[in-house]
């Protein structure tokens, strides 16, 4: 493999909030995506940790969370549509939890769309489980919360 063809993974930046958006519409489509302003303001929210992977000097995935003291929200997990399928998926989200647990919060959460297979045997993977359903949290599609507490 080419040193340009490595994966880096790094701390999103402001820099990147328009790429993170592009990916996001790409993603989850017009009607979930987030703004390039969310991307934006979450490289700079100290509350929030959100992570890249880069390879060929292109973002091909994102993800985030929100720390709250002990728990953490993931609020945000894309990877390239050209990319998927490669493990990139598996590779962020464990850089992410890593980060996660590295700022004290081990007990993670997050809403997946109960028609998301490929999410949440993602995150079946990583031993999180469906603890509820949250009515109508999408608007056309109730919420299965997923949680892991990692400590
Ligand atoms: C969910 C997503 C992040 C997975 O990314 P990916 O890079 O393709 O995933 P990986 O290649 O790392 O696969 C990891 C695991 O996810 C699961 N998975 C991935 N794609 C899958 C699919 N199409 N069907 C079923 N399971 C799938 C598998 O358990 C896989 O593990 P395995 O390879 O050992 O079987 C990607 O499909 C995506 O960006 N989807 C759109 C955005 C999204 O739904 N984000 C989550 C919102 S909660």
């Amino acid at each position: 493999m080419g040193e340009e063809a490595r994966l880096i993974i790094r701390k999103l930046t402001t820099e990147d909030a328009d790429a993170a958006a592009e990916l996001d519409l790409k993603s989850f489509g017009k009607k979930d995506a987030c703004s390039r302003n969310y991307f934006f303001q979450s490289a700079q929210d100290e509350r929030k940790e959100f992570i890249v992977a880069v390879r060929n000097g292109k973002i091909i995935a994102c993800a985030g969370a929100e720390i709250f003291s002990d728990t953490a929200e993931i609020e945000s997990l894309a990877v390239d549509p050209d990319c998927r399928g490669q493990g990139i998926g598996k590779i962020i989200l464990i850089k992410l939890i890593g980060a996660i647990k590295k700022r004290g919060a081990s007990f993670m959460v997050l809403e997946v769309r109960p028609s998301n297979t490929a999410a949440i045997e993602l995150y079946k993977g990583f031993g999180f489980q469906i603890v509820e359903r949250e009515k109508n949290y999408y608007r056309d599609e109730d919420a299965w919360i997923m949680a892991r507490d990692f400590g």
